[in-house]
């Protein structure tokens, strides 16, 4: 998905975004802002674990795209002084893919497999007994001579990411030694990671104008940096010279960029533009939902409603999900009130035109 507002990076993730990405990822635990509470826990475990000389667990971070999840993974092979080798769900096609890359482990190596909820089920099954027992059975020979032999690992740490944590089969989610999820950033910490991105694109920016774009970064730190990176492109336009991003241009350049203020995508304004239009604001159950939308009622549950409930806009009752007052008043409407009408009047389902890359 190439919108500016949402946390995906898979589609067409520029590579120039992904080199800065890089630059802008925090390498440390005490460099990561935010996520606290979860921070705190895996230094726990990082030290303890260091104190015994022993491998860290198997870890499991789940949460929405841009919110961490790769960078913890790369900070825990860093603080633990280990190797960090990484590879995803769907580049693991054959069990043997998996048996050649477990097989080449070094002890306490980070083994990082993103995407985990697509790993196929075969490769899957591999993964069982080298997590539990780090021993793996391969086939080796073909035909009726093939046999398996069992092979020793070295302990090595997997930590494995998704966005579908719903996905995974529970046997795999049972050998994770810890589980973590990542949330919605508040806005007072996408403000920190904006002023530290700033300083590392050597960029001045004021915090008042971090604030500014902060508050519609859809709680997430990497859709912060793109709006900071599109930001400065306004800047130094504008502002030729000192290219210093004060209040007033960030409100220019999002006002440009059509972020609104909830910091809304195209599917955010759809799912809560159904949900008003077409059923009146809802109770309205989850698969009615998702087909009136078309997607997949996993991808609403996983990907899109997380933001709009923590936000306030979206209601989860035992009848079906609701759009709160909150809901109808950003797109300025009377709650209840003429939805259809009003709503075609408002534009609610025009396609915002940050959907295409400025
Ligand atoms: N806590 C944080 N502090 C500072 N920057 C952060 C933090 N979390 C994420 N970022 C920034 O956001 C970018 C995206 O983070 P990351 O790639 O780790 O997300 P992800 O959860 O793995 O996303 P995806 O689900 O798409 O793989 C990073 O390059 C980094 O610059
Ligand atoms: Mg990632």
């Amino acid at each position: 998905m190439s919108d500016l507002a949402r946390g995906d990076l898979s589609g067409e993730a520029q590579s120039e975004e992904r080199s800065l990405e890089d630059t802008l990822r925090p390498a440390r635990l005490a460099e990561m802002v935010g996520q606290t509470r979860l921070r705190e826990n895996l230094s726990v475990f990082i030290e303890a674990a260091a104190r015994r000389d022993e491998s860290l667990d198997h870890l499991l971070f789940y949460g929405p795209p841009g919110l961490g999840k790769t960078s913890l993974a790369r900070i825990v092979a860093r603080e633990m002084g280990a190797e960090f080798r990484a590879t995803s769900g769907p580049v693991l096609e054959r069990a043997g893919d998996l048996a050649a890359l477990l097989s080449n482990l070094e002890r306490g190596d980070v083994l990082f497999i993103d995407e985990v909820h697509r790993l196929p089920a075969a490769v899957e099954e591999i993964l069982y007994p080298a997590m539990e027992d780090f021993q793996i059975d391969v086939l080796v020979g073909q035909g009726p001579s093939a046999r398996s032999i069992r092979l020793d690992l070295p302990r090595f740490t997997l930590v494995a990411a998704t966005t579908r944590a719903g996905l995974l089969s529970s046997p795999l989610r049972d050998r994770f030694g810890w589980s973590a999820r990542l949330d919605y950033y508040p806005a007072s910490d996408l403000t920190k990671v904006l002023l530290r991105s700033a300083r590392l694109m050597k960029m001045a920016l004021d915090p008042p104008a971090a604030d500014e774009i902060a508050r519609r970064s859809r709680g997430t730190p990497r859709v912060a940096n793109r709006l900071l990176r599109r930001v400065r492109d306004f800047a130094s336009v504008k502002q030729a010279a000192t290219a210093r991003i004060d209040a007033e241009l960030a409100r220019y350049a999002l006002e440009r960029l059509d972020v609104d203020e909830a910091g809304f995508d195209k599917l955010d304004r759809v799912l809560l533009g159904t949900l008003i239009e077409k059923f009146e604001g809802g109770p309205v159950g989850l698969d009615t939902l998702a087909a009136a939308i078309g997607e997949d009622r996993g991808t609403l549950e996983d990907l899109i409603e997380p933001f709009l409930l923590q936000g306030g806009y979206l209601d989860r009752t035992a009848r079906g999900r609701v759009a709160t007052a909150r809901a109808w008043r950003h797109f300025g409407l009377e709650p209840g009130r003429g939805a259809a009408v009003d709503a075609a009047q408002s534009g609610l389902f025009e396609t915002p035109s940050r959907d295409r890359k400025p």
